[in-house]
């Protein structure tokens, strides 16, 4: 979950790799470093806090070196201080290392290690790395780390440099993200793209257990045997632009405002190819749906809409409750896995260990030559461009366009379905249209503590998906439930104190909402709704009415989402809360 760069080249590498961090602070944001080669000897600087505080310590030092790694920390072992903070390394200060992911085995490492009167410093597992490379070493780093990794156990990927060897970087992928940048003169490495950006778009995505050795003049990828690999680079449809505020308070804020043309881009994508995959959905017996988080949600959207059309039933699963289930699947099964990121552990581990059993997989994944997107029989891609906020946003809508193609695919409706969903873009731009109208909603509710949110149906997942989006960036409790569900315990938690947030388009649920409407009034529950526009019967019951357009009921979730992430945006910016980075959490779950 942390974010690694790494620089090789003619230019100063200080900056390269300042500007690459600020590019990945959404992976990991409470310390960060720099290991530098200069005149022959190891410069390194780490901060506690932001990247800034880092830019701040190293403002003025001229550094001429052209060649070090970077990192930014989402801790997970040991507290967050500078000793933690990366880059760590061996005790003679020649090798310094930055790293990704968990080392299961770092315990046992580091008493083999102080067996060997190596002195430990921190409470990380990565020390562990520094030390095994410094133990290894022969005259050759690469094979020292080819024979360092072999120790190794978790998943992780990590970059070393070293004053042996100036003029290289080293770097390991074994289940956490990293890819090559490939510059004229000069290479990068990066666990995501949108470091890479402001520099090139011809990447080379790393698979698991493969070694780079990454000079000015040349990049050379070997598998963890040492044999040399060929392997082509791709280019990467991101400009660096794309990965910028563009004016915006937040990268949220400008994500939620993207929606219309991310959203027109998917759809295109699907109609252009004409919704192809080389099967069907109904060649398999059963659709099993994994995915996290936001993408989970998705997912529940998705089942009704591929129920209703391909009429193949679909099992939506948290990822990380499918990858140690006894779940009976084989072969005639189809994984969907969903992943913005394509990288989420929980999701590629379950993913792979169902298609290892026999299941095809199918993933819809926002950034291609992803792990998961490697690593599938077929995928399918949200064309939403980067997604930089830490809560998911466009992806989500992104997402639903692709899942809602592949459904309709199987309808003999399709064109006038198709026609209906080339007009949500269009849509989605009314109801951005009213955000001023939403903030100023959303400011009345910014002092309750907690939240319900409602939903039958399709607007089921968009209260569950609206009750995430307001805990994770704004702090405030929230819970998402199917209305019907509330009767049966969670209606203890109304009162006056709990307003409760109503997902009630008219769709076929419409009057059995209205029914949980009454029974949140009348315990003096206060409601905030998102219904259809000139819905009277529904703005005389709720205290607070956001509308959008009326669409076909299949369609809702496509607006209804979008004043649910406005409203949690402007409480948390409301409440000076850092939107992009809420505490605790990090953009990409690389662990389990
Ligand atoms: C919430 C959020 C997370 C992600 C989840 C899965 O706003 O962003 O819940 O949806 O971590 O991430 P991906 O889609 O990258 O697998």
């Amino acid at each position: 979950m942390c974010g690694i760069v790494g620089y090789a080249g003619k230019n100063p590498a200080l900056l390269v790799l300042l500007q690459g961090l600020e590019r990945l602070e959404y992976r990991g944001y409470d310390s960060a470093g720099v290991a530098l080669i200069e005149n022959g000897t190891l410069f390194i600087e780490k901060k506690v806090g932001k990247i800034r505080e880092l830019i701040r310590s190293v403002w003025g030092k001229e550094l001429k070196a052209t060649v070090g790694i970077g990192h930014t920390r989402w801790a997970t072992h040991g507290e967050v201080c500078e000793l933690n903070a990366h880059p760590h390394t061996d005790n003679r200060g020649e090798f310094a290392v930055v790293h990704n992911g968990i080392i299961e085995n770092y315990r046992e490492l580091k008493e083999e290690l102080q067996r060997l009167d190596v002195e430990y410093r921190s409470q990380t597992d990565t020390e562990a790395i520094a030390h095994l490379i410094a133990l290894n070493y022969q005259g050759d780093l690469l094979e020292a780390v080819l024979k360092g990794i072999k120790k190794l156990k978790g998943a992780y990927a990590f970059a070393v440099i070293s004053v042996k060897e100036p003029n290289k970087i080293v770097a390991v992928r074994y289940g956490s993200p990293l890819v090559v940048g490939i510059g004229r003169g000069e290479n990068f490495i990066a666990s995501d793209i949108p470091a890479l950006l402001p520099f090139t778009r011809k990447v080379i995505p790393l698979d698991d257990g493969e070694v780079v050795d990454l000079r000015p003049d040349g990049v050379h990828i070997y598998d963890s045997e040492g044999n040399l690999l060929v392997k082509e680079a791709i280019d990467v449809p991101w400009d660096a632009i794309s990965a910028e505020k563009g004016g915006f308070k937040h990268f949220m804020l400008k994500e939620i405002f993207e929606q219309p043309r991310t959203l027109g881009d998917t759809i295109r994508g699907y109609i252009s190819r004409d919704y192809h995959i080389p099967f069907s959905l109904r060649d398999f017996r059963r659709v099993i749906v994994v995915a996290c988080g936001t993408s989970y949600h998705a997912g529940l959207v998705g089942k009704y809409w591929i129920e209703k059309y391909a009429r193949v039933p679909v099992d939506v699963v948290y990822a990380s409750e499918l990858r140690y289930s006894d779940a009976p699947i084989g072969e005639k099964d189809i994984i969907i896995a969903i992943s913005q990121s394509g990288e989420t552990a929980d999701t590629r581990f379950s993913a792979l260990s169902a298609k290892d059993k026999g299941a095809t997989l199918l993933s819809i994944v926002n950034v291609i030559g992803s792990a998961l997107d490697r690593e599938s029989d077929y995928s399918l891609y949200t064309h939403a461009g980067p997604e930089i906020g830490v809560a998911a946003t466009k992806t989500f809508t992104a997402q639903l366009a692709v899942l809602y193609s592949l459904a309709i695919s199987y309808s003999e409706d399709k064109e006038r379905l198709t026609e209906n969903l080339l007009k949500i873009p269009g849509l989605v731009e009314e109801v951005l249209s009213i955000a001023d109208r939403i903030r100023e909603i959303a400011l009345k509710y910014a002092g309750y503590k907690n939240m319900l949110y409602l939903g039958r149906h399709l607007s089921y997942p968009v209260a569950l998906e609206g009750a995430l989006k307001l805990k994770e960036i704004s702090y405030i409790h929230a819970e998402g439930y199917p209305a019907g569900e509330m009767k049966h315990g969670p209606i203890a938690l109304i009162d006056e104190k709990t307003p409760t947030f109503v997902i009630c388009p008219k769709d076929k649920v419409y009057e059995k909402m209205l029914s949980n409407i009454e029974e949140v009034l009348a315990r003096k529950g206060k409601v905030i709704g998102v219904g259809f526009q000139g819905d009277s019967e529904l703005r005389e019951l709720c205290n607070d009415l956001i509308d959008v357009p009326s669409v076909h009921e299949d369609l809702t979730p496509f607006l209804t989402s979008v004043p649910v992430q406005l409203f949690a945006y402007y409480i948390a910016d409301y409440l000076g809360l850092d939107v992009d980075q809420p505490r605790n959490l990090a953009k990409t779950v690389t662990v389990e």
